[in-house]
C-alpha cells in the first residue's frame, strides 16, 4: 500500500490491522485519513489472504476522537453537505466490507470515531474507552451514518438519549448496552481483539462473507425479501468446498481445513 501518511496497515496470518496513525490529534479523521481508509478497505478487499480486519488507532489515548475539528470549523452548507457525503460513502464501503470488520477501541471513539466504530461490524473496547456523539455540542449532528446507525445498534431511546446530551459512555455500560462485544484491559487489548477474530475466521469464509450480507440485507429492507435472498445464499453455499468440509470434517470429527472455494 502505498503513499499512505495517516493510515499503516500489518498483516497477521488472516487478519490485518489498519491503523489510524495521527495520534498528535487523537486520530482525528481529516479528509486525508478519511480518503485514505477509503484505499486501503479498497486495497484489502482484493486480498484473498485477508479473512478479517481490524480497525484501530494509535496511542493510547484514543481510538479516534472525531472529525477534524479543524476543518470543519469552517465549512459552508454546502461544504458540509460534500463533508458528510463523502464519509458516508466511506463508512458505508467498511459497513458492506465482504470480511469481518472489527473496531477494537482503546480510549476515546466520539464523534465521527464513534461512527468509524458504528460502521464496524464488531467492536471490542478497552476498560478506558469511552463513546459519544459530542456534536450537538459544537452545534453540529452526527454526519457518518451515526444517526442512523447507533439507534440500530442500542435502540431508539438510547441512542437519542445519547445523540442529544452528547454524554460519553464508559466501556463497561457500552458492554451493558450492546455497544461493544467485550471489554479488556488496555495491555492486553489488540491479542484479545485478534483472539476474538479468530472466533469468527475458523469458519468458512463464504458462508462468513453471506451471513454479512444477509444480516445487513435485513437491516435495509422487508423481511420477505430477506428470507427470499437467504434461501438464495443458503443454496449457493451448498455447491461450495467449503460447505463440503465443513459438514464432512464435523461427521468425521475433526477441524475443518477451509479453502474459500
Ligand atoms: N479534531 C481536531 N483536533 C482534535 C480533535 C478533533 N476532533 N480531538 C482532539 N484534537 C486535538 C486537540 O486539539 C489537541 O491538539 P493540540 O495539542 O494541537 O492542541 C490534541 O488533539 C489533544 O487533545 P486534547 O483536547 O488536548 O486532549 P484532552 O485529553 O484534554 O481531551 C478529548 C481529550 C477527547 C476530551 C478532547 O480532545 C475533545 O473533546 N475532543 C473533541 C471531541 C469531539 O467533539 N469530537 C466530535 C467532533 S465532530
Amino acid at each position: 500500500m502505498s503513499d499512505l501518511q495517516y493510515v499503516r496497515v500489518q498483516w497477521d496470518a488472516e487478519l490485518a490491522t489498519v491503523t489510524i496513525d495521527r495520534p498528535d490529534k487523537l486520530n482525528a479523521l481529516n479528509s486525508d485519513v478519511v480518503g485514505e481508509l477509503g484505499q486501503v478497505f479498497g486495497e484489502l478487499e482484493d486480498d484473498d489472504e485477508v479473512r478479517g480486519v481490524l480497525v484501530t488507532g494509535e496511542g493510547e489515548k484514543a481510538f479516534v476522537a472525531g472529525a477534524d475539528i479543524g476543518e470543519l470549523a469552517n465549512m459552508s452548507p454546502i461544504s458540509g453537505v460534500r463533508i458528510s457525503r463523502e464519509g458516508q460513502r466511506i463508512f458505508n464501503q467498511i459497513e458492506r466490507f465482504p470480511k469481518p470488520v472489527l473496531a477494537v477501541v482503546g480510549g476515546y471513539a466520539l464523534g465521527g470515531g464513534c461512527e468509524l466504530a458504528l460502521a464496524c461490524h464488531l467492536r471490542v473496547a478497552s476498560e478506558n474507552a469511552q463513546f459519544g456523539l459530542p456534536e450537538v455540542g459544537l452545534g453540529i449532528i452526527p454526519g457518518y451514518g451515526g444517526t442512523l446507525r447507533l439507534s440500530r445498534l442500542v435502540g431508539l431511546g438510547r441512542a437519542v438519549e445519547l445523540t442529544l446530551t452528547g454524554a460519553m459512555l464508559g466501556a463497561e455500560k457500552a458492554e451493558r448496552i450492546g455497544l461493544v462485544s467485550a471489554v479488556y484491559p488496555r495491555e492486553e487489548l489488540l491479542d484479545k481483539a485478534k483472539e476474538f477474530m479468530r472466533r469468527i475466521t475458523k469458519n468458512g469464509p463464504l458462508a462468513v462473507r453471506m451471513a454479512l450480507e444477509s444480516v445487513y440485507l435485513a437491516q435495509d429492507s422487508g423481511s420477505a425479501s430477506v428470507l427470499s435472498y437467504e434461501s438464495t445464499l443458503f443454496g449457493l453455499l451448498a455447491s461450495t468446498g467449503d460447505m463440503q468440509e465443513g459438514m464432512t470434517a464435523f461427521l468425521e470429527k475433526r477441524k475443518a481445513d477451509f479453502k474459500g472455494e
